[in-house]
């Protein structure tokens, strides 16, 4: 089933925090750059994919590299999910720039709204509690400021 396009905009809040800050500031990156595509012109959405699949090269990058280094266990699922996204970006930046018109790239854009969310809280968190884990020594604590129905949340991610 596609995903539906939520018609409020896609942006950065501090529900979306890991408690990681190196990944946690990459995530805010992704955030801006898929809220600013989904509310892109025609004329402006082939340079932002463009701007977004070197962030998402980049994202998913470092994230790998994370694993890698620190010999995550049970990595290849996470792994192929950044290669699986990373596939559909390029193939529709190459529509684009092969003189298609823009409707892959809002269907991608949906789709990467909908995709990051669970992607972030399933198996970004995982890592973002192994990565504080081997740094600090302990699970990261996350202060959750503005949260939709609530004033402040202070928790440790799940
Ligand atoms: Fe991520
Ligand atoms: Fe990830």
């Amino acid at each position: 089933m596609s995903p539906q396009p939520s018609p409020d905009e896609f942006s950065w809040n501090d529900g979306f925090l890991l408690g990681y800050p190196p990944m946690d500031a990459v995530h805010e990156e992704f955030v801006g750059l898929v809220g600013a595509m989904k509310t892109a012109s025609d004329a402006d959405l082939p340079a932002l994919l463009d701007r977004f699949a070197v962030h998402a090269k980049d994202h998913f990058q470092a994230e790998d590299a994370w694993m890698e280094q620190t010999d995550f266990p049970a990595r290849e699922c996470h792994v192929g999910e950044h290669a699986a996204v990373l596939s559909s970006v390029m193939a529709v930046q190459q529509q684009l720039k092969d003189g298609g018109d823009c409707t892959s790239a809002r269907r991608l854009v949906t789709h990467l709204e909908a995709w990051f969310p669970g992607h972030a809280d399933y198996l970004d968190a995982a890592l973002s509690h192994w990565m504080c884990k081997l740094r600090w020594g302990g699970k990261p604590v996350v202060v959750r400021r503005n949260l939709p129905g609530s004033a402040a949340a202070v928790r440790a991610p799940e």
